[in-house]
């Protein structure tokens, strides 16, 4: 259920429960004052005592005493007492007179056999007028004048009020009554409490406790809930995140990983290859090459060396520049098929003296048109390439280039028969720095940044790139790019 909805439903409540108490409060204050009962039960007793009747009941009352006073026998009158009795206008007030023990006359309204009726005894001198007398269990209260009729007999003059059994109960309870309805606020609340606790804060806490560990660096916990409100919404936006930091930190940890590792690779690449030319030049320096053709040799091996490791400065230079997107390319329109049959042909002179076969396939349906930069799409190739004959490791090896289209691309496939690419492997290759172990035990050399640069170069085209590996059997690595919009070429 919604917050908003719960909060309502929980508010509601509230009121209700509080509305109730206001209720029970009035009706027992108001039940106090109407003169039914108050309080515990003496000072209910002591209240009827004192204020037993009301106003009118009390004239009639008075008029009855007043006959009773003066000619006691007009009490044996039931036609005077009819009268007076008509005056009494509450239907639970009534009069009842007694002659000795037993009762004469008794309003018909309260309902009770003159046998049956005890009231308190007789007094010589009229102290206690006031009180409450019990019937049969239906409790009165009464006002009272008790005199002597002529013939000497005692009697009484009683104008009664039957209390409610209502009334009564309450008074009974009334302490209790009123500390349940003062108590059921606190108990409602203490509930709603609970519950909004259990449901809002509770998870909140959870939360809180989450972002403690995510400040602390801890980010490899699941913050799970199951609830479907604004509260499961935002347990389920606080794990997004967290995986996503997670994922961040992972590859700013690989990053940094791998950038350490390519600071140690190029300082042995570079060490290598210095610590060559500082023997070689030692070598000249103390006249080993002693005829001009050892020195010759000499020099040639240290040019080789330089030029090795201006490959690698700029290897690195160009990535870090691409990175950063400050290599600026120069796009042309420009035929693929001739482009890419240009370059297989460079490819295949180049391959040659390496003992590299290189076939060419153009499946072209047409002329098609590209988007490309000349020298930066060379380079990826190059770099693809370049791969294909450094890892080769067959007898007979050899690289096939597929040009053919798919959709609004144009693909250029690069498959060799070479030692192929583990699938775990595969999604990393076209990271930066990345290298398979294979290659990183076998001294091949590289950076591990070659198929990143054509990676970049690719996506810099408005185009991508992908590799496929039969581990064993070879490599496959294909170049798409978007053919030239609106121009499709030629039949061919
Ligand atoms: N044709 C291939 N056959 C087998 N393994 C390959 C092939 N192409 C790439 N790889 C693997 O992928 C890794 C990444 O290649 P990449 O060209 O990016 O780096 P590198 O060749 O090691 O270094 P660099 O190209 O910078 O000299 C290589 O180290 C190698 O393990
Ligand atoms: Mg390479």
């Amino acid at each position: 259920m919604p917050i908003r909805r719960r909060m309502l439903l929980s508010y509601t409540l509230m009121m209700l429960a509080s509305v109730l108490c206001i209720v029970g409060l009035g009706l027992t204050v108001a039940i106090a004052i109407t003169g039914d009962w108050t309080g515990v039960r003496d000072l209910f007793d002591r209240q009827y005592a004192l204020k037993p009747v009301t106003a009118q009941e009390q004239d009639a009352f008075d008029e009855a005493r007043y006959y009773a006073k003066k000619t006691p026998d007009s009490m044996l009158d039931t036609k005077l007492l009819a009268t007076l009795d008509d005056k009494l206008p509450s239907v639970k007030a009534g009069l009842i007179v007694r002659k000795g023990e037993q009762a004469i006359y008794a309003t018909p309204s309260l309902g009770l056999k003159l046998d049956d009726i005890r009231l308190p005894p007789y007094e010589m001198v009229n102290i206690n007028v006031r009180g409450t007398w019990a019937n049969d269990g239906q409790k009165h209260s009464y006002v009272k004048f008790d005199f002597r009729y002529s013939d000497g007999d005692s009697g009484s003059l009683y104008i009664v009020k039957k209390i409610s059994p209502y009334g009564e109960m309450t008074s009974r309870w009334f302490p209790v009554l009123i500390g349940l309805l003062l108590l059921l606020p606190f108990v409602v609340n203490g509930l709603l409490n609970y519950f909004m606790t259990r449901s809002i804060v509770n998870p909140l806490k959870e939360l809180k406790l989450a972002a403690d560990r995510i400040r602390e660096g801890e980010l490899g916990f699941e913050v799970l809930t199951r609830s479907q409100d604004e509260i499961g919404e935002l347990f389920r936006s606080f794990e997004d995140m967290r995986r996503r930091l997670e994922e961040s930190v992972q590859v700013r940890l690989q990053d940094e990983e791998n950038r350490k590792e390519l600071l140690a690779n190029i300082s042995h690449d570079l060490k290598t290859p210095i610590t060559t030319i500082k023997g070689y030049v030692e070598g000249i320096r103390d006249g080993v090459a002693g005829t001009p053709d050892k020195l010759d040799r000499y020099l040639s091996t240290i040019y080789a060396k330089a030029i090795g490791m201006d490959k690698l400065i700029d290897e690195l230079f160009l990535f870090s520049k691409l990175d950063m997107g400050k290599v600026p390319f120069h796009f042309e329109k420009a035929d693929i098929g001739r482009y890419a049959a240009d370059w297989a042909e460079e490819l295949a002179l180049d391959c040659a003296g390496k003992g590299i076969a290189v076939e060419y396939e153009d499946e072209l349906p047409e002329t098609t048109f590209v988007k490309l930069d000349r020298e930066k799409l060379k380079r990826a190739l190059f770099n693809i390439t370049d791969n294909s004959a450094k890892y080769a490791d067959k007898q007979n090896k050899q690289i096939v280039i597929r040009l053919s289209a798919h959709g609004d691309e144009a693909l250029i496939a690069i498959t060799d028969n070479g030692p192929g690419i583990k699938p775990e492997a595969l999604p990393h290759l076209f990271e930066r720095f990345y290298r398979a172990e294979n290659s990183r035990n076998s001294g091949t050399g590289g950076s591990g940044l070659g198929l990143a640069i054509a990676k970049q170069i690719a996506e810099e085209h408005g185009g991508n790139i992908a590799a496929s590996s039969v581990p064993g059997e070879g490599t496959k690595v294909t170049i798409a790019l978007k053919k030239w919009s609106g121009d499709r070429g030629n039949e061919r």
